[in-house]
């Protein structure tokens, strides 16, 4: 059969394999509630225009709202002849109410439909995500909190660096986060604009009040250019993007946990309920969701780089090949969705080894640095200070001994009795005073303020 919407000049039916190739039902019914309130929106403009009289808008607008419990039942046969969730709805309504459901369709084009729905279903996501992110930050937040003066190594190159604190580490991910909702926040600003009456792609001479359809539909205002209007996805790219990058973030945190629940690191431990066990090793308990976390980033950069690429070359305005627009965002939504929640329970769940991490960061060589600082307060510069305590560090790695164990004042006359008061991990966190350095103080104040600002 051929799609009643647009029969007209056809006299073949559409071929099998064009409909199953061309139809989008199988995923852009979610956009369904959009759909409705679209063109709920477009029927009250259409009102005031005089295309329909009171009494046709309310048998419309009681017909789509019929349509949409029916959707939300699960009682609505979706089909693939009618490609998609706009001729779907439109499609059925016109067989439940008759004739006056034809009507709706005046001065719209599913170009402008398709990226109202989309517009209106990427608002509403990016605040649940939005949320969803803050309860992120909250559980770690709750453990920065806890583990505020925990001392543990910093990294760089995975070597051991300086000591900081496991609240300090963890804050990181918080600045991260909060990075991660002022995009979204910002994205929402370019998303949440009407282009109702954009049409097909050059408006229409029957003049609808787009202001008051954006009102309606809560955008903050109209678009300025009804071409660029339906071929516009940016804002979908610009989100696959911040999904993207929270995505990278989270795979961060993936990696770190992986290390930290190691025998070798031992720093950590997640609880049963989110680790797996294996069908072979009896003694295992495996940090599955951090790995998937980790695997999932990769689907999350592919959808980006996929609509990227599909996008690129167009010419204007509308071209079929937007359709991919959605599974792309349909599938890092649902993605992003789940990691966010899952990685919040699972590091709220997640106990600290204070005694493994003590440990780790008590290695004396970590506090080389400070040793170089002593120097340079003696008034040593810092590059001789920096070769003075390499010096020490090639004794000590050579004859085995702790670094805080050799005899410094045979290296240089610079050491006094005082020198090995710096191997206190104690005074070494108290030092660092300066904003954003890891004193405890400093880790206690940071917790303080994103509890305000979360
Ligand atoms: N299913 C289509 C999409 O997602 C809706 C718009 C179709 N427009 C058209 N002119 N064929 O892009």
């Amino acid at each position: 059969m051929t799609n009643g919407m647009w029969k007209g000049r056809f006299s073949k039916a559409t071929a099998d394999l064009v409909q199953q190739y061309g139809e989008s039902i199988s995923y852009d019914w979610r956009l369904y509630k959009h759909d409705v309130a679209g063109s709920i929106a477009h029927a009250r403009a259409q009102v005031k225009a005089g295309i329909l009289t009171q009494d046709e808008f309310e048998q419309i607008e009681s017909g789509l709202r019929d349509i949409e419990k029916d959707i939300d039942a699960g009682n609505f046969d979706f089909s693939i002849e009618l490609e998609d969730i706009h001729m779907n709805i439109e499609s059925e309504l016109t067989k439940r109410i008759g004739a006056v459901g034809g009507k709706l369709h005046t001065a719209r084009s599913r170009n402008d439909q398709v990226a109202t729905d989309t517009r209106l279903y990427c608002r509403e996501e990016i605040d649940t995500i939005t949320t969803q992110v803050k309860e992120l930050q909250v559980a770690l937040l709750k453990k920065a909190e806890q583990y505020a003066d925990a001392v543990i190594p910093g990294y760089t190159h995975l070597q051991r660096g300086q000591p900081v604190t496991v609240g300090h580490h963890l804050l990181a991910y918080v600045e991260m986060f909060a990075r991660d909702i002022d995009r979204l926040t910002d994205a929402r600003k370019r998303v949440n604009v009407s282009p109702l009456g954009s049409g097909a792609l050059a408006g229409s001479t029957i003049n609808l009040d787009r202001q008051q359809i954006a009102d309606e539909l809560g955008f903050d205002r109209v678009t300025t250019n009804s071409m660029d209007a339906i071929s516009d996805r940016d804002y979908i790219m610009e989100l696959l993007f911040d999904f993207a990058l929270i995505g990278t973030h989270l795979s961060r945190i993936s990696e770190d946990l992986i290390l930290w629940c190691s025998s070798e690191f031992g720093f950590a431990t997640l609880s049963d309920a989110h680790t797996t066990g294996s069908s072979l090793m009896p003694q295992k308990k495996n940090p599955d969701v951090c790995e998937i976390t980790r695997g999932k980033s990769g689907r999350l950069y592919g959808n980006l780089v996929s609509l990227l690429t599909a996008a690129k070359g167009l010419p204007l305005t509308y071209n079929r090949d937007l359709q991919e627009d959605k599974e792309p965002l349909f599938d890092s939504i649902d993605t992003i969705k789940i990691a966010l929640a899952v990685n919040a329970e699972m590091i709220a769940d997640m106990t600290v080894n204070i005694e493994e991490c003590k440990a780790a960061a008590s290695d004396p060589m970590l506090l080389a640095t400070d040793l170089a600082d002593y120097l340079v307060k003696n008034g040593v510069p810092f590059r001789s200070a920096h070769e003075l305590v390499g010096q020490a560090v090639a004794v000590a790695v050579e004859s085995k001994t702790p670094l805080d164990q050799i005899d410094l004042t045979k290296i240089s006359e610079h050491y006094g009795a005082d020198a090995s008061a710096v191997f206190s991990l104690e005074t070494a966190l108290k030092a660092r005073t300066n904003p954003g350095a890891p004193s405890i103080e400093n880790v206690k104040a940071e917790v303080a303020r994103w509890k305000n600002t979360i």
